[in-house]
């Protein structure tokens, strides 16, 4: 069987970027915020170059997990999904990510291209009626075999499994175990890092067997088309919302637009739903396969999972209360490399908002501003002169930090900042050397063209931090008195650095204010 090909980036119109959908009654802790904060900087990265983005992060409603709950609160399950998902929006609102869609999983629109997926794999011949008996986490809503049970226990978790034995219906998941292989030999950039895509190919090595995809105990679901006494197994309904949201049954015009998407960001806990069983589902289903599979490690606090029971499940709302929205995204996206595991730390956190926020660029506009409203009330005449030395290295390390950005297409959000933070090393080196305090008695043509020129690098600066800054950025921008949006793009002409615009400046308080103790 001929694997489907992946779309390539010049063949596609969209950037569809999508993050897990979360199950809605754990709270956004600092680990899931980190797979919605990612894709929302690298969503905001291709807007700023021009591209047209469709991003999408959602929740994940159905299940026994979900209905144990409801059922535990005194409440009827959809009562109790549409009460807890408001916890996501508010903490996605907080922490200023700008998605395009939030889908759930009890949309009608969801609710339709679950039955129209199963109905494809029916008529397929790729589903069959037989007994499943075997141990489910319901944490995990995931099967396991003995042999991956850890002292009998949820390997992921450690905390109990339960016996399930039902009829139900199976997918032919071991027909797609070569048709998977070719794909990813194909397509090596199909599943990254290399370790895990490493890890997906150890796993189909193995074998694969077929899996129960329906259950017949739980009411809480979406009933199968042909069989209504079983509803879906909750990742085949949750996995299908990457299709649902691009708008399979709702939207096919914008769907042939928008599909295959551009990439899935998840965590490593959930790669084999995401690189086995999603492309089996979409092979199976006649439809082209994403283009990547981007898998990031786990926050760990003290090296340990987040975990309410042992108080590590920090929450975003307690850390923007110090460092403000842009600090906890920067500190996020800088200091956690896209990939392995990561440790958060309170103390790493604040010393990076001090050194990069407070010092680097705070300082930086705040010391520019400040020369700009003592010497010229605010403003800075359009006088440049780019053959001075000073004046080329500053332009040079702009255009090094607009080119940085490109890392972003990799999530590799740490290298994009880095970069950009040499545009502010180099800005502040500028003012140093060029010493603007000392110019307006002595030469004051060129007091202009210093502080124009800083101001310059600022104005860049603004562009670059808007996908990971947003609102520092814009409030950047309003201080050096420009019109429209730093984020307005495209970014090729934005980043240039040119000749500072006549405008108005203002300092007024400070960007990012010292966090002290
Ligand atoms: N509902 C499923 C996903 C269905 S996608 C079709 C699910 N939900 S989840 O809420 O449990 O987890 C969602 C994501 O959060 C996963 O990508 C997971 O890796 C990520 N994280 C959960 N804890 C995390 C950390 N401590 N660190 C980083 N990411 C973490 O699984």
């Amino acid at each position: 069987m001929a694997s489907p090909p992946t779309a390539t980036l010049a063949e596609r119109l969209m950037i569809y970027l999508t993050t897990p959908i979360y199950y809605p009654n754990d709270r956004p802790h600092i680990g899931t915020a980190y797979t919605t904060l990612v894709a929302d900087a690298v969503a905001r990265y291709w807007r700023l170059v021009g591209e047209e983005v469709y991003s999408v992060t959602g929740t994940d409603e159905h299940g026994l997990k979900i209905a144990r709950e409801a059922e535990e609160q005194g409440m009827a399950p959809q009562e109790w999904v549409d009460h807890i998902v408001e916890r996501f929006h508010e903490t996605w609102a907080l922490l200023d990510m700008s998605f395009d869609d939030f889908i759930r999983t009890t949309e009608d629109r969801h609710r339709a291209t679950v039955q129209a997926m199963f109905q494809k794999w029916h008529q397929a011949g790729d589903t069959y009626l037989g007994r499943y008996e075997g141990w489910y986490c319901v944490r995990c809503e995931a099967y396991y075999t003995e042999s991956e049970l850890i002292d009998g226990n949820c390997p992921w978790h450690g905390t109990p499994v339960e016996i399930h034995a039902e009829e139900n219906w199976f997918f032919r998941l071991s027909k797609y175990a070569q048709p998977l292989l070719d794909h990813i030999a194909a397509n090596p950039e199909f599943v990254v890092p290399e370790t895990r895509r490493n890890e997906v190919i150890g796993f189909i090595e193995q074998g694969l067997d077929d899996i129960s995809i329906s259950r017949a105990t739980l009411k809480w679901g979406i009933p199968l088309p042909w069989d209504e006494a079983q509803v879906a197994y909750v990742w085949f309904d949750a996995l299908i919302n990457y299709v649902s949201a691009a708008g399979y049954s709702d939207d096919p015009d914008r769907f042939t637009r928008q599909w295959p998407a551009w990439a899935h960001l998840v965590g490593k806990d959930i790669i084999r739903f995401h690189a086995i069983f999603w492309p089996a589902m979409l092979m199976s289903a006649g439809l082209p396969l994403p283009r990547q599979v981007a898998v990031h490690g786990h926050l760990l606090v003290g090296g340990e999972k987040l975990s309410k029971s042992n108080a590590t499940q920090i929450l975003p709302q307690e850390l923007v209360e110090t460092v403000g929205t842009d600090g906890y995204r920067h500190h996020f996206l800088r200091d956690v490399s896209f990939g392995p595991d990561s440790n958060f730390s309170w103390e790493g956190m604040v010393d990076r908002y001090n050194a990069d926020l407070a010092n680097d660029l705070g300082n930086l506009a705040n010391r520019v501003l400040h020369l700009a409203e003592m010497f010229r009330d605010g403003k800075v005449p359009a006088r440049a002169d780019h053959g001075r030395p000073e004046e080329q290295a500053l332009a040079a390390a702009a255009a090094e930090a607009a080119g940085s950005l490109r890392h972003y297409e990799q999530f590799k959000t740490k290298q994009a900042i880095d970069g950009v933070w040499g545009l502010f090393a180099a800005a502040n080196g500028f003012v140093e050397a060029t010493e603007p305090w000392h110019l307006d008695s002595r030469d004051p043509d060129r007091l202009d063209e210093v502080l124009n020129a800083a101001l310059e690098a600022l104005r860049v600066g603004a562009v670059l931090v808007s996908p990971s800054m947003p609102g520092a950025a814009r409030r950047l921008w309003d201080k050096l008195g420009l019109p429209g949006r730093p984020d307005d793009g495209p970014l090729a002409e934005t980043a240039t650095f040119g000749v500072f615009p006549e405008s108005t400046v203002s300092k007024g308080d400070p960007l990012f204010p010292r966090i002290e103790g």
